[in-house]
């Protein structure tokens, strides 16, 4: 078992041992991937203003997401098939981060029903929507998560038609796998995943099989958003969601400031500023590079939270220090359960916290909460 110090080494452990179509399906972005690469690299372009002689005890990474107590300002994101990089993948993802203290969010296309997590982790979790175009599913949807005391819906707006990712197509992504002779070859090599799978019920699309009428050919993600996701999702959508879920609402996947302010009109809690780890529009700036002028633009009217390219708790610190007061992970999720279930979970989030309490004490700080831009060095971060 190799030593695990930071997210990389759980991203090379989960390569291992998730078969090769799910690796691919999380570690990929859309076309020439320049986004997702971005999202990454941008971070690394920033420089953090070291500070000495200033008192380090007591630090804490504690604070709030829309009124929320949670341990760091992380939150997991949600993630299509994620109970295909771990059997029964979104219950562990969600018992981690109940243990850890920090929210959990579910995806509409989870493989683990809203109503299995509830019953798992017995405590409130987010769950994100897609908007499709049979309006009574979506009201059963909702329903179904207000039942399972839900405490916070967060809609997804920038993913209503597939941005194409080549290695879906090219491995024949399906849920679950088709038995072709390239991937039975590919699962023999990868015991420990096909023993989880071999117990479990859970493989396929737990929020939709038995509940949303005359589904086509729900085992290809591709074919059935192109089918079903509503491509005209607009801004009275949302006004008609916030109504029928009545709860806080979490508005996903806003790169820009006009949207940004539109956002704030909808009277949402929260918006996110992602590109969906660059799955979508390739060629959009990184969400870190877009992050300042629309938390500029906002300010005090919504909590602006960004995700795309967190790998560290330098990240965190970086995107804190740049106006958001959370962030999500999505990858380095993944990675820490496609390694080791829900301890490489516990892992994962243990590493971020450990690299940004330590970070931002190198910074001059003690407490997460008063972090801001002075904590970077002039003329390297974005503006
Ligand atoms: C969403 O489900 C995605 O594949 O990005």
């Amino acid at each position: 078992m190799p030593v695990i110090t930071h997210i990389e080494d759980l991203r090379v452990l989960a390569q291992k041992r998730v078969p090769r179509m799910f690796y691919d399906y999380a570690d990929s972005g859309s076309y020439t991937e320049s986004t997702y690469r971005a999202n990454e690299s941008d971070f690394q372009k920033i420089k953090l203003r070291q500070r000495v002689a200033v008192n380090m005890e007591n630090r804490t990474l504690r604070t709030q997401m829309i009124g929320i107590d949670t341990a760091m300002p992380v939150a997991i994101a949600p993630t299509g098939l994620t109970g295909m990089q771990h059997a029964d993948g979104e219950i562990l993802g969600a018992l981690a981060a109940k243990q850890f203290g920090i929210p959990f969010t579910l995806s509409t296309m989870s493989i683990c029903s809203i109503e299995d997590v509830a019953a798992a982790t017995k405590s409130p979790f987010w769950f994100q929507l897609y908007m499709m175009k049979d309006r009574d599913f979506i009201e059963r949807l909702i329903a179904r998560a207000q039942a399972a005391n839900v405490g916070a819906l967060m809609l997804t707006l920038d993913l209503q038609i597939l941005g194409q990712r080549h290695k879906d197509i090219k491995n024949g992504l399906s849920t679950p796998p088709r038995p072709t002779l390239a991937n039975l070859l590919n699962l023999a090599t990868k015991p420990r995943w096909c023993l989880g799978m071999l117990g479990t019920k859970r493989r396929s699309f737990g929020n939709i099989v038995g509940h949303a009428k005359g589904v086509g050919d729900l085992s290809s993600l591709s074919s059935w958003t192109a089918e079903q996701f509503d491509p005209a999702l607009n801004w009275r959508d949302v006004e008609w969601i916030k109504k029928r879920w009545g709860g806080k609402l979490i508005l996903k996947g806003i790169m820009d400031e006009e949207d940004a302010r539109l956002a704030v009109d909808s009277g949402a809690d929260a918006l996110i500023v992602s590109n969906h780890g660059g799955r979508q529009l390739d060629g959009a700036p990184s969400s870190i590079h877009a992050l300042p002028a629309i938390a500029r633009s906002v300010v005090e009217r919504i909590e602006v939270w960004m995700d795309g390219g967190i790998r560290s708790g330098q990240d965190v610190l970086k995107a804190v220090a740049l106006g958001a007061k959370g962030t999500l992970i999505g990858r380095s999720f993944l990675y820490g359960l496609g390694a080791m279930g829900e301890a490489g979970v516990t892992r994962a989030l243990e590493i971020i916290a450990k690299e940004l309490e330590i970070t931002m004490a190198f910074c001059g700080h003690t407490d997460i909460r008063t972090v801001d831009r002075r904590v970077l060095l002039p003329g390297t971060y974005p503006i």
